[in-house]
């Protein structure tokens, strides 16, 4: 019994118990498991702090907490998995916006994708499907992808708001700013190699730089380990359609940099 690192064991115990008299009941360690192997650090399972899909995230957060409320990037850094994130982002009030009852629209892809698109926010379609860009606007993208030789299911969609704005409104700055970190988590969980902003209120939040579409678009700006640049947004496309030829220099200069960074064929 003199071993100190069984008396500390033992203290550890006792203060457990002492504890566990103030602050109600908690599991102590299997006292069949010897002190010897328990306090071996390298044999100690770490517990699994992952959101599971049966885990209510009033669950998590207890399990993240540890009594002390954590900030939002921890909750954020917390989530290990899209399907993690996603099941927070379902709790999260602030990615709503003023018009009720609306779905959340998280993204849709490719989960290791090398391209990951960013639109500005689900209109009504995407509302109603639950998935980004499916109405008009997205089957311009659609055939704007197939012509720079990618499939909808090769790449990442998703959008700077998860949720529909009212009256298809332009996502406010406030509303930007409360998805942004969520977005952010998102795009360090896919880890793409290019991200291509759909329209300028896409390109303008991730740049944090107020400038015009025509400035912007034409340069590959560093990112979060990727590289970002900017194109006009297909909806645009369908009322202006002076700007094909723009966009498709613009994908095609896409395509090329996929290319040459070694994105997956
Ligand atoms: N426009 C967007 O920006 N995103 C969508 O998901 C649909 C239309």
């Amino acid at each position: 019994m003199n071993n100190p690192e069984i008396k500390l064991f033992n203290e550890i115990i006792q203060f457990l118990e002492s504890e566990r008299e103030i602050y109600g009941p908690f599991s102590l360690p299997d006292s069949s498991v010897e002190p010897e192997q328990a306090l071996n650090t390298d044999t100690v399972n770490k517990p699994d702090t992952s959101i599971s899909a049966n885990s209510s995230a009033s669950e998590w957060l207890t399990l993240h907490s540890e009594g002390k409320p954590l900030s939002l990037l921890e909750k954020l850094d917390a989530c290990k998995s899209l399907e993690e994130l996603k099941l927070f982002c379902g709790q999260a009030n602030e990615l709503r916006t003023d018009l009720n009852g609306t779905r959340l629209v998280f993204g849709v892809g490719n989960p290791n994708a090398d391209l990951m698109l960013i639109g500005e926010a689900p209109g009504e379609q995407e509302d109603i499907q639950g998935e980004p860009f499916v109405g008009a606007a997205g089957q311009l993208l659609n055939k704007i992808l197939e012509a720079i030789n990618f499939k909808r299911e090769d790449v990442y969609i998703a959008n700077i708001l998860k949720h529909r704005p009212p009256g298809n409104r332009n996502p406010n700055p406030d509303e930007r700013q409360r998805s942004l970190p969520y977005l952010l988590r998102q795009i360090d969980l896919i880890r793409p190699k290019i991200i291509l902003c759909l329209g300028k209120i896409s390109g303008t939040t991730l740049l944090n730089k107020d400038d015009s579409l025509g400035n912007l678009r034409g340069v590959f700006y560093p990112f979060r380990g990727a590289e970002l640049t900017v194109t006009y947004h297909p909806a645009a496309l369908l009322r202006n359609p002076q700007w094909k030829r723009p966009v498709w220099e613009d994908v095609q200069r896409v395509r090329k940099r996929y290319d040459e960074l070694g994105g997956k064929p």
